[in-house]
């Protein structure tokens, strides 16, 4: 341990206020799970510190705990209705336990690009989402984006007949199961950060996530290559607990709400191109990209979309309409 690491450990097992932070300031923790480097949350996160603590200095301070240092996704919504940590992004597909909304989310081959996710969110069905888990002390501030998910595994993916028999890595999510199990593969629902060292130690064969998880954990470097299926999404909520957002004076939540609002339009609109230098990143660093066929692609469309039907009870096809007339 150097003596930063310590005093790091030390003030946070003590919940003293860092270096960061002065007396008197409210100290905001966020607590996420993924690097901070070619990744639209880590830059998003990073950049709203950077912005409260020179614009509100005197008056709060924010300081980020990425990559799984203090709480994984599992335990961060309960630290954050503890009052351990004030923010947090989980991906939406973490909220299931709060409500099954959020499931349409996951529904593979759902939205086409995170520009539709992005008008969706807009609608006043995405807008009211944030505000949906409020009766369980939750609210959402605003939805992050990430981007396209892709599939990797120990061994070539080109058909989705390929994942017959593999163990697959997926987030805790019921549809997520579901569509793994639709391409012949076994679910191993597991957090985030032990899914480098499960891929390498062969607990499981593969998984699906962004150009910029594969990236910033570096997943490629343990697996065969990883195909481009775009075949899903990772987004976030940007999440508080609403007993602590309550309690701020108005004119502190209305400067917090404001740097929200701009540090989320500005990194939305770069989530896409930081995504697209992650996957550049894996090829010079010679992780395998493989392109799909239409062909191809057409074929992992008919074998996953089917999922659609055991979730259409929990989304509502109303959702799922607006969401397809918005990909027209
Ligand atoms: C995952 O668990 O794979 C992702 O939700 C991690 C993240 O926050 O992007």
């Amino acid at each position: 341990f150097t003596a930063a690491a310590v005093a790091l450990t030390m003030s946070v097992s003590a919940g003293a206020v860092s270096a960061a932070c002065d007396d008197g300031e409210i100290v905001i923790k966020f607590s996420h799970v993924t690097n901070t480097d070619k990744h639209p949350k880590g830059i998003a996160a990073s950049l709203l510190e950077t912005r409260v603590n020179e614009e509100m200095n005197g008056k709060a301070c924010i300081e980020v705990f990425p990559n799984s240092t203090l709480y994984n996704d599992d335990q961060v919504l309960e630290a954050l209705l503890q009052g351990d940590v004030q923010l947090a992004a989980p991906s939406l597909s973490k909220f299931e336990q709060f409500t099954k909304q959020f499931r349409i989310f996951d529904l593979p081959f759902m939205f086409k690009n995170i520009n539709a996710v992005d008008e969706f969110q807009n609608s006043e069905t995405g807008q009211a989402m944030k505000e949906s888990m409020t009766r369980r002390g939750l609210l959402g501030l605003a939805f992050w984006h990430n981007g396209m998910k892709q599939m990797s595994a120990n061994k070539p993916l080109e058909s989705p007949s390929d994942a017959n028999g593999l163990k697959f890595r997926v987030q805790n999510s019921d549809v997520l199961k579901a569509q793994m199990a639709a391409i012949g593969g076994s679910p191993q629902p597991m957090a985030f950060s032990e899914v480098y060292g499960a891929l390498q130690t062969g607990v499981v064969d593969g998984q699906e996530n962004t150009w910029s998880n594969i990236y910033g954990k570096k997943f490629f470097e343990v697996q065969d290559g990883v195909t481009e299926t775009n075949h899903g999404i990772i987004d976030y909520m940007l999440v508080t607990s609403s007993d602590w957002w309550d309690s701020l004076d108005a004119d502190v939540r209305d400067q917090l709400a404001t740097i929200i609002k701009e540090v989320t339009e500005a990194r939305n609109a770069e989530s896409t191109k930081v995504n697209e230098e992650a996957k550049n990143a894996i090829i010079d660093a010679g992780g395998v990209v493989r392109q799909l066929s239409d062909e191809q692609r057409a074929e992992w469309v008919s074998v996953m979309k089917p999922v659609w039907d055991q979730f259409k009870d929990d989304v509502g096809q109303e959702n799922i309409d607006a969401a397809q007339a918005i990909n027209a």
